[in-house]
């Protein structure tokens, strides 16, 4: 089976038209202001073409710091083009899932603030572990934010499930053709929310001054909360 570096490597085009899609920065912007301030050094897991890179700099400023990682070489090379125009903006390659920081990690510091996480807590296969990790990363009083994408349950999205299911069949890694043709009814996009929905009870297990708001007619959601 096709790996997500490699998925996700064949059309980094695509994948940065999409992530900077008309309306989809309003939904950036709330994630970098719900966990990020001034001066703050912040981590992005998964941050693919670095669309939120501009976004958590402008949160932190001049005095901040902001590291963007990825798996995949070929979205990376966008994003390294993002960071470019700052000096306090690096990404590197790396595994969310076992990030490089602490002892035995880059130099990147263990001095994190805040670590943000959008629209990749549904491709973990245990999600739960990983959003403890980065709990436990940034530390009591550290900030985390998970930006992710579900089938709605408000009345005005619900009759665009269907489409919105068979969205993110055609747009997950290892998805076959049955996968396709199955998601209106479910399929992917229950693998998914269930990904998603164990992320954002890990979070709030560990977090308070937690905060949720959607967007998109309730398809996509930002927790955030401060690690207790
Ligand atoms: C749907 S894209 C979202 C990208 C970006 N966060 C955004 O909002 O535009 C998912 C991203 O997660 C990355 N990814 C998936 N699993 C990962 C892992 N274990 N470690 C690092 N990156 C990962 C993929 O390479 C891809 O860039």
């Amino acid at each position: 089976m096709m790996s997500v570096a490699e998925f996700y490597g064949r059309w980094p085009d695509y994948y940065d038209r999409i992530a900077t899609a008309p309306g989809v920065g309003r939904w950036r912007r709330a994630t970098a202001e719900a966990v990020a301030s001034p001066g703050d050094t912040v981590v992005e897991m998964g941050c693919g073409t670095g669309a939120n890179l501009p976004y958590l700099r402008e949160q932190v400023g001049p005095d901040g710091r902001v590291v963007g990682l990825d798996i995949t070489p070929e979205l990376l090379d966008r994003a390294r083009q993002r960071a470019v125009e700052y000096d306090n903006v690096e990404v590197l390659r790396a595994d969310a899932t076992r990030p490089p920081f602490g002892d035995a990690g880059t130099g990147a510091g263990t001095d994190i603030d805040a670590i943000v996480g959008t629209f990749v807590c549904g491709m973990f296969e245990d999600p739960t572990s990983v959003v403890d990790d980065w709990c436990d990363i940034v530390g009591s009083g550290g900030r985390i934010a998970l930006l992710d994408a579900t089938a709605t349950e408000e009345p005005l999205g619900r009759p665009l499930n269907p489409l919105f299911r068979i969205f993110t069949a055609v747009g997950a890694p290892g998805t076959t053709a049955w996968d396709v043709a199955r998601a209106p009814f479910g399929g992917v996009d229950s693998a998914l929310s269930e990904r998603v929905a164990a992320s954002r009870r890990a979070l709030a297990d560990r977090t308070v001054e937690r905060r949720y708001e959607t967007f998109a007619l309730g398809f996509v959601g930002l927790l955030s909360g401060r690690v207790r």
